[in-house]
């Protein structure tokens, strides 16, 4: 979603806001600009599209400090009007913006009434409230920063230039992220370190509502009542390569490709020099003071929660209910007596799932984050987190965060079930079954050729498809389906093989692609009997096998894994059927129309 950069003190200002752009595009948008300023003189440019278009026009632009801004619309269509940065009546002030001003249309008739406005968006009446306390009421920058922010209502991230004073930037958030980095006689900000990895990896956090005065040399963090707050800068750990495509067309193919490498990297992570596993005591205790786990997610992270409820709830003792954050949000059901929230989130920086961990804080429920970055917002403000160590997930379809987050759970299941003393839990030899996953996913990854060619025969033209399964397939299939739908835009549902007759099936026609997943001995046979209903009323079935329950005749056959696992596994190849069927229909994979990776807004 919005990505926000900025740089004081330094020569190179559109350089660095280009380039720190280009590593926010992952987020989603669909504009994009910046402002430049020097001693003399400052420009502005916006561009509507991809930010190759907005470098283009960027050329003779020069100056030592400036902002820039993704946009992904909420308030006005993608225009150039609409795009950030934003300016004032008389343009003196500037400002990019992330997150919803949920009072602005208040603000525009209570206090700037004949203020004239380019755009429709939420963030233009912002700047220009900024602006009319400077014009208009006589106060200083700072001052009429804070007493903006007092009068705002919702979630942002703002960066704030005075287009007269090219030595400082103002910054301010609640709720949506943003970040300082220090740089050497310079400094930035950003939405995530990895639009600032090539200038530096030293950061400092900012707390909702605090205001940051950034300079060449100095960073000054203060409440919004002038307090000036001390704040230590921490070393990232990300590297550049991290964060590269390498010789891949696209980060979705690379990041699939790294899933054996993450699995091996959890197992170095949570496990101990004798190879037991290993989880913070404190987390253990956490899941053993719950009467029931509550896990909290959305889209891919929600589908993780329900791949691991079964291992969760039989190594653990515990039940485990799944909610999506986003109706969590605004009504919570009856909650048992001690319960604990888990957060799923690649990110951490999910609105809907923060919204709910607002409210778990204020009620005093424990939580646990399992997040893939270190010190995000559903990280920070959680009583525990677990790290995924899958490395900087860029593709907006997520696939190695999906397999670490069930991975990660894995562990948490395993080291709880055998404090408590849980019989299968000490008979689950995480380590050896994890290892035999990487290796099933390797073989399957070298059979890329295979599943492309069976794509071109099933995919290439469909305009809707279907995945079956039951039991941990179904939750594979709800994946697979999302998978494919979020890029390929074919029209696809993942469905419990055996609901098939109580409606949908009226939607199986001669042609249409059906893709049934079987793992599970006990189930497999019945999801058999679902394939050949289908095959009956003209379906293309392409069939996902593990080798236990594997026929003569299944298109994809996969190694055996140890059954809590084996949503690890089979999810693989389903990620490569919705990366070849893209590829197949020349659409831009990485970057799917209308989506964002980081979903910073309710
Ligand atoms: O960062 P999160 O895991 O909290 O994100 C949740 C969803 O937005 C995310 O999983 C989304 O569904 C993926 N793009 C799907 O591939």
């Amino acid at each position: 979603m919005c990505g926000i950069v900025g740089v004081v003190g330094n020569t190179n200002a559109t350089d660095i806001l280009i380039q720190g752009l280009e590593k926010l595009e992952y987020r989603g948008y669909d504009s994009a600009g910046i402002f430049v300023a020097g001693d003399a003189s400052s420009q502005l440019v916006k561009a509507v599209g991809r930010i190759a278009e907005l470098a283009a026009k960027t050329e003779g632009v020069e100056g030592t400090a400036g902002i820039g801004h993704t946009r992904w619309a909420t308030h006005g269509k993608p225009t150039e009007d609409n795009a950030h940065p934003h300016r004032s009546e008389t343009e003196r002030f500037v400002l990019v913006h992330n997150g919803v001003i949920e009072n602005y249309l208040e603000i525009k008739e209570e206090y700037l009434s004949g203020h004239h406005f380019k755009g429709q968006t939420d963030t233009e009446i912002a700047v220009h409230l900024i602006g009319k306390f400077v014009e208009e009421d006589g106060l200083s920058t700072i001052e009429s920063f804070k007493k903006a922010l007092r009068i705002i209502r919702g979630s942002y991230a703002f960066a704030l230039m005075d287009s007269e004073d090219a030595s400082t930037i103002y910054v301010s958030k609640n709720k949506s992220p943003l970040l300082i980095g220090l740089g050497d006689g310079y400094n930035m900000v950003c939405s995530d370190a990895m639009a600032m990895i090539r200038e530096t990896n030293q950061y400092m956090e900012i707390h909702d509502q605090e205001l940051v005065i950034v300079k060449a040399d100095s960073v000054e963090v203060q409440d919004y009542d002038g307090n000036v707050k001390e704040r230590d800068s921490y070393t990232a750990e990300l590297d550049l390569s991290d964060i590269g495509k390498g010789t891949y067309p696209y980060y979705m193919l690379k990041e699939i490709d790294e899933q054996p490498t993450v699995m091996r990297k959890l197992i170095q992570a949570y496990t101990d020099d004798k190879g037991q596993v290993t989880v913070d005591a404190k987390i253990i205790k956490a899941v053993q003071e719950a009467d029931r786990i509550y896990i909290l997610a959305a889209g891919t992270s929600y589908h993780a929660g329900f791949a691991s409820k079964k291992m969760l709830e039989e190594l653990t003792d515990t039940p485990v209910e799944l909610g999506i954050s986003s109706e969590w949000g605004y009504g919570m059901p009856l909650l048992s007596k001690k319960p604990l929230f888990v957060f799923i989130s690649q990110s951490g920086e999910t609105a809907d799932s923060r919204q709910v961990l607002v409210k778990a804080n204020e009620l005093g429920i424990p939580s646990l984050t399992v997040t893939n970055v270190p010190g995000s917002t559903l990280s920070r403000e959680a009583d525990h987190t677990m790290l995924l160590h899958a490395g900087p997930e860029i593709a907006v379809a997520s696939t190695k965060a999906y397999t670490a987050q069930i991975a990660t759970l894995a562990f948490l299941a395993k080291a709880v079930g055998e404090a408590n003393g849980n019989e299968k839990a000490k008979a689950f030899d995480l380590v050896h079954e994890l290892s035999l996953v990487a290796q099933s996913i390797e073989s399957t990854l070298s059979e890329k050729e295979v599943i492309d060619e069976k794509v071109a025969a099933l995919l290439s033209e469909t305009r809707n498809a279907f995945y079956i399964g039951r039991g941990q397939d179904y939750y594979v299939a709800m994946e697979a389906s999302l998978k494919l739908k979020e890029i390929s835009y074919i029209q696809c549902e993942g469905f419990a093989a055996g609901e098939l007759k109580h409606g949908t099936i009226a939607l199986i026609e001669d042609g249409t692609p059906v893709i049934a997943l079987l793992s599970d001995p006990v189930l497999a046979s019945h999801t058999r009997g679902n394939i050949q209903e289908v095959v009956a009323r003209g379906a293309k079935v392409l069939t996902i096998a593990e080798e236990n329950v594997a026929k003569e005749g299944d298109d994809i056959v996969l190694n055996n894994v140890h059954p809590y696992l084996s949503p690890i596994s089979m999810v693989v190849p389903t990620q490569l059927i919705a990366y070849f069927a893209t590829l197949h229909r020349g659409l831009d994979i990485d970057k799917p129309r209308n989506l964002a990776k980081s979903v910073t807004v309710e």
